[in-house]
């Protein structure tokens, strides 16, 4: 018999609470907490700081310079080290011995790695000695382009040991993304592998690493020797990864930074046309990283934890490393593809290390729900206590199936709202507490505030635009590089006081929240952030493109995908060949995730009369939209007739 950590409510049709042995076993089951937390926040978050461990203690819990709410400080003077959390105290209380992490390589021919803490300790160490020799100091930023090996994940803990910054680019994304972002971050060194697996295929990612570094102040390449794989080489500027570390100690002091110095940086989409390089602190950072795991997912000491996200985005930088190790849990660091060799690869994997929680996003649920229920059928998913769901909301369809098909109506849904600027869950149901009930995420995380308002920053009671109140959540973004203008335009200046987290939500009676989704121009794509202004900007510098309007059509498994209006510099080019050029474009410019889904060559888009892209008109096109809502104040009504045609509206 496996444990019901989950009950149906008799009287509600959907609605399921925590069972006694859930309560009995959860980190907390009182709902006083949200108001205990809420009466004092900063003596809430400073108790929970206390749980971490201090060089030395900080002076003041909170600071807030008047005038700029933006301007927020936690524990400050405080001084902190993120790897020292995430490994030593561990290795230093005894738990040398236990597993931090099994890595499980895409080819099913490679056997799984285990690697203790007190063995990624010594791995961390002599690499952030070799860091150091490279000229790297603390402050300095270090780009990191990896798959998901484990050298991923030392990588991060090791420029976290020596004070540096980390700045992370998925492996997917090309080699120009790659360098924008170490320009931009004028970083002085990137670390990448030779290649990685995907789908059965060897990719070469040194030749991205190679485009992404010229021209940038990247003086050295540290390369991970993945697979047998030839590249090319620069000497004197690229370094073999196993060769470096193998002169080094096994012993690097932390140099302990104030706990408002940066850990890493990350660039997300806004609404224009580039990335933004959000700043995360160090201590602030860790603490909420450090308290959501625990709760969020009742992380004890005999738990696998296994959250999906790759490491390139903030998922995988908060609960596939800070927030595991912190806890000094056991995690699944898994290098694959859901669907390789087959796609009951991810259900094999649960069973073979009994995981018993997993974290994951709706749009893989989508494609598991698409596959069928035979392929987790195969596999003994008992271990599963605890079901994570992030990165856009999830359908009551997916919700349901999540929760009997791979957790066996024993498991509780814990879907977690969060963004990357907030670094880490933000709204949620505590496992302990409930209820769970699909598509509400639930109330925010003890300690922090929110509340909905309306275009004029007023209360809004049912539905309106989801806003953080001060003092902000400790995890919270401290900026954008080098642009703090850009920081308070973005954030700070629709409503005052408040943190706008251009997500719409609904409240329930019951004070539960719904999330019902991004109120600007930015698409989730199978849960990645991607913005229409960004794509935009890369078509356009395609040299027979003269203009282009990307707008989000929703999809069955992806949630959204982007489909592009392009206006050519020649019509009669407007060719099949031409549409296949533009996708190549993309995966230059981005990398594949941001591929278009269906490409329209027209001659016109709607504009307002100033001349901005009515992009609302466009949605409702491709969504078949019965309401296009008023087109008579538009500069160019006339082409919305063409473009009705174009794309089949009303067919
Ligand atoms: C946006 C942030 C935060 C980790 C992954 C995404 C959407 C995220 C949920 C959820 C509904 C969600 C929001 C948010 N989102 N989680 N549980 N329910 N929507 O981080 O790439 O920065 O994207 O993802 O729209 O603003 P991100």
């Amino acid at each position: 018999m496996t444990t019901k950590w989950i009950v149906e409510d008799k009287e509600k049709e959907n609605v399921f609470w925590p069972s006694e042995e859930m309560k009995k076993a959860a980190w907390v089951s009182d709902p006083k907490i949200y108001d205990e937390a809420l009466k004092d926040q900063k003596a809430f978050w400073a108790e929970k700081a206390g749980a971490l461990h201090w060089e030395k203690k900080w002076d003041n819990v909170y600071e807030q310079e008047p005038g700029k709410p933006w301007n927020f400080k936690w524990f400050v003077g405080g001084k902190i080290n993120a790897a020292y959390n995430c490994l030593d105290r561990h290795v230093e209380g005894g738990k040398g011995d236990k597993v931090a992490m099994i890595w499980v390589p895409e080819p099913t021919d490679e056997k799984p790695v285990k690697i203790t803490y007190s063995e990624l300790n010594k791995k961390v160490n002599k690499f952030a000695n070799a860091l150091k020799k490279l000229g790297i100091k603390k402050g300095d930023r270090v780009g990191v382009y990896l798959p998901m090996i484990p050298e991923l994940m030392i990588s991060l803990l090791a420029v976290a040991r020596i004070g540096a910054v980390h700045n992370v680019v998925f492996s997917a994304f090309s080699g120009e993304s790659v360098k924008d972002r170490m320009e931009d971050a004028e970083a002085k060194l990137l670390i990448t592998a030779n290649g990685y697996y995907r789908r059965g295929k060897l990719l070469d990612l040194k030749k991205n690493a190679d485009i992404g570094v010229e021209g940038t102040p990247v003086k050295n390449v540290v390369v991970v020797k993945r697979a047998e794989l030839d590249v090319n080489w620069v000497d004197g500027r690229d370094h073999w990864f196993h060769e470096l570390i193998e002169k080094e100690s096994e012993k690097c002091e932390s140099e302990f930074v104030e706990a408002n110095d940066m850990l890493f940086m990350l660039y997300t989409s806004g609404t224009t046309g580039k990335p933004k390089g959000i700043v995360h602190d160090t201590a602030g950072y860790l603490t909420q990283a450090y308290w959501t795991t625990k709760w969020n997912f009742n992380a004890k000491d005999d738990d696998v934890f296994w959250c999906t996200a790759d490491v390139g985005w903030i998922t995988g930088h908060t609960y596939g490393c800070y927030g595991p190790f912190s806890n000094g849990i056991t995690q699944i660091v898994f290098e694959g593809a859901p669907d390789y060799p087959d796609i009951g690869r991810w259900w094999k994997t649960i069973q073979d290390h009994k995981v018993s929680v997993f974290y994951t996003a709706p749009t893989a649920i989508r494609m598991f729900i698409k596959a069928g229920d035979a392929w987790p059928k195969k596999y003994n998913l008992e271990s599963l206590k605890i079901l994570g769901s992030v990165g856009e909301p999830i359908d009551e369809e997916a919700w349901l199936w999540y929760f009997r098909t791979i957790g066996g109506g024993r498991c509780p849904i814990i879907d977690t709202w969060w963004q990357t600027e907030t670094g880490a869950n933000v709204v949620n149901t505590l496992p302990g507490i409930g209820p769970f009930i699909p598509t509400v995420a639930g109330r925010p995380f003890p300690g922090i505030d929110m509340k909905l308002v309306d275009e004029e920053g007023n209360d809004a009671e049912m539905s309106g635009y989801l806003v953080e109140k001060p003092p902000f959540a400790p995890g919270m973004l401290r900026g954008i590089y080098k642009n703090e203008q850009k920081y308070i335009d973005t954030y700070w200046s629709r409503f005052k006081n408040l943190y706008d987290t251009s997500d719409g939500a609904k409240l329930r009676e019951d004070g539960l929240i719904r999330i019902t989704g991004r109120v600007d121009d930015v698409m989730k794509v199978a849960g990645h952030r991607l913005s229409t202004g960004e794509l935009e900007n890369a078509i356009n510098e395609h040299e027979l493109v003269r203009e282009s309007a990307v707008v989000p059509r929703p999809d069955k498994i992806k949630g959204e995908v982007p489909i592009v209006f392009a206006l050519l510099i020649d019509p009669s080019k407007a060719t099949e060949e031409t549409k296949a050029e533009i996708v190549r474009h993309v995966d230059k410019m981005i990398g594949p995730t941001a591929r278009p889904a269906a490409i329209y060559f027209v001659d016109d888009v709607p504009k307002t009369r100033s001349g901005k892209i009515m992009r609302r008109i466009l949605r409702g096109l491709v969504t078949n939209d019965t309401n296009l809502g008023n087109v008579t104040t538009l500069m160019n009504p006339e082409c919305v007739e063409h473009l009705k045609e174009v794309v089949g509206y009303g067919g």
